[in-house]
């Protein structure tokens, strides 16, 4: 299928799928949208981008989602980033379960991809504060990692940093794939949750601890405030986010107070 991506169709898809989900795509990343869309155009036999353009516009909800599907990058691994992990598991959990004895903690993996990063801090908890109660929620706005999440089956790629102890305890194998034990599993609710809708976000509060980690890098900052805002007021006072260990709040929020612990810094609710 040889179909071409005219220039001013470009963008009119480009800011649509901004205004949605946040997403910027910048004029030199067009093969972007060409990759990644000409299957989806084939899927609905359309002929033309601006044929799936009008067919968006129209707003059909099942499109959008598989257009969510299509666009998004869904890279991710167990134990990605563990500095970070380390810190809320061994350094903020304590003082959490103080703070609210008897109370269920709340930790919420934001754009949580196909799960690897909450049922990272799932097995954590559960070796390293055992007997907490949490309640670990994770999000995605696309269905299809979110249905991999729920099923928790990996490949070899995905299990490479997860220490060997882990891997034997928390795994079912069968030298291919790695399939996550179903108490771990269950113990992960999983939603579906575009980070830039406020009704959506607004669902989730009194929250303990957001990690929100490599998505805002696919926002522009005006995107990025927008759902950092929307975090913050899903947080307790006092709450605590996570973003990627290379990426900064400079130029976003003076909201939130920079914490620094084991080299790791932590954004803290007021
Ligand atoms: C690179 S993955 C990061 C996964 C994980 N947090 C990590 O650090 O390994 C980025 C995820 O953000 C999701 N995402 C992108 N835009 C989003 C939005 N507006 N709302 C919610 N999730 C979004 C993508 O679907 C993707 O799964």
């Amino acid at each position: 299928m040889n179909v071409v991506l005219q220039d001013t169709t470009f963008r009119q898809l480009r800011d649509f799928i901004y205004g949605k989900c946040g997403i910027y795509i910048n004029d030199t990343k067009k093969y972007l949208i060409e990759n990644r869309l000409v299957k989806v155009l084939q899927e609905n036999n359309l002929s033309s981008y601006e044929e799936y353009l009008s067919l968006m516009q129209s707003g059909n909800g099942n499109e959008l989602s598989r257009l969510y599907d299509a666009i998004t990058t869904n890279e991710t691994f167990f134990f990605r980033e563990q500095q970070q992990i380390d810190v809320l598991i061994d350094l903020l959990v304590p003082g959490i379960i103080k703070d609210k004895p008897g109370k269920a903690i709340q930790i919420w993996s934001a754009a949580c991809s196909t799960g690897e990063e909450p049922y990272t801090i799932g097995m954590l908890l559960a070796e390293k504060q055992r007997g907490t109660r949490a309640g670990l929620i994770a999000s995605d706005i696309s269905e299809v990692v979110l249905e991999s999440a729920r099923k928790g089956i990996y490949g070899s790629y995905s299990v490479r940093n997860i220490p060997e102890p882990y891997l034997k305890k928390y795994f079912r194998s069968n030298g291919h794939f790695y399939e996550i034990d179903p108490a771990m599993r269950n113990s992960v609710k999983f939603l579906n949750v575009n980070l830039v809708d406020d009704r959506k976000v607004k669902t989730l509060r009194d929250i303990d601890v957001v990690l929100c980690r490599n998505v805002l890098i696919y926002f522009d900052d005006k995107m990025k405030q927008k759902a950092v805002s929307l975090l913050y007021d899903s947080l307790r006072p006092g709450g605590y986010l996570f973003i990627g260990l290379s990426e900064s709040l400079h130029n976003v929020t003076r909201a939130f107070k920079p914490v620094v612990m084991n080299k790791v810094i932590v954004y803290q609710r007021s």
